[in-house]
């Protein structure tokens, strides 16, 4: 069994990522799972918080979520042609502290994927995500990309995919990137 975690860096309901995220679970390949985490709860960095209270549960949560799985998929928005400040915020947390930090990103299978209502699908985002993942000593995958444009017409009211061409790159997405997290597991 191949374990996937997904996370989607928008917190709103209505969201395009989350919308693509829990599509992704529809359209897994036999014997692999996609666990959902998720930044919700997660407070803005603060080094004084950290040193007074220690780690937020919630970081806690997708910090072990994320240490146990065999690859994992960041559902990224994209904001200002960059990283949302949210989402980063997330990571940021996770990464937080020294020394069990190899065992969280070390050599992980990490994915980008996004979905916006433009024409490029967060393809500046998930570029900026690049750097973040090196830095943190992960494997970013790069076999395939999949970038949602014109998000607002391919899910419907329910977040439900409409678009089949969409649907069939997803599912390509997940194979992909399932095999290349088995490999390295
Ligand atoms: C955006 N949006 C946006 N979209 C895009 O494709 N490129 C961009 O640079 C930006 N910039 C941007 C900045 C800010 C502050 C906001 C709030 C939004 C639009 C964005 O893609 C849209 O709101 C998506 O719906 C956000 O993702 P979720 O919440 O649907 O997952």
């Amino acid at each position: 069994m191949v374990k996937l975690v997904g996370i989607s860096g928008s917190l709103r309901n209505g969201s395009f990522n989350t919308s693509l995220l829990k599509a992704a679970t529809d359209h897994l390949p036999d014997g692999v799972t996609l666990e959902i985490g998720t930044i919700s709860g997660i407070p803005l960095y603060d080094g004084d918080l950290e040193a007074a209270e220690g780690i937020p549960d919630a970081v806690t949560t997708l910090k072990r979520q994320i240490a146990g799985a065999d690859g994992v998929i960041l559902f990224t928005p994209e904001y200002n042609n960059s990283i949302p400040g949210t989402f980063k915020n997330a990571i940021d947390w996770v990464s937080r502290r020294h020394p069990d930090i190899p065992d969280v990103f070390k050599g992980r299978p990490f994915a980008v994927v996004g979905a916006s209502p433009g024409n490029y699908g967060t393809l500046l985002s998930q570029n900026a995500w690049l750097t973040v993942l090196h830095t943190l000593g992960a494997q970013a995958w790069s076999g395939k990309r999949l970038m949602v444009g014109n998000a607002a017409k391919v899910f419907d009211a329910q977040g439900r995919i409409i678009d089949e061409a969409v649907a069939s790159r997803l599912t390509d997405f997940l194979a992909g990137f399932a095999a290349f997290a088995a490999a390295k597991g």
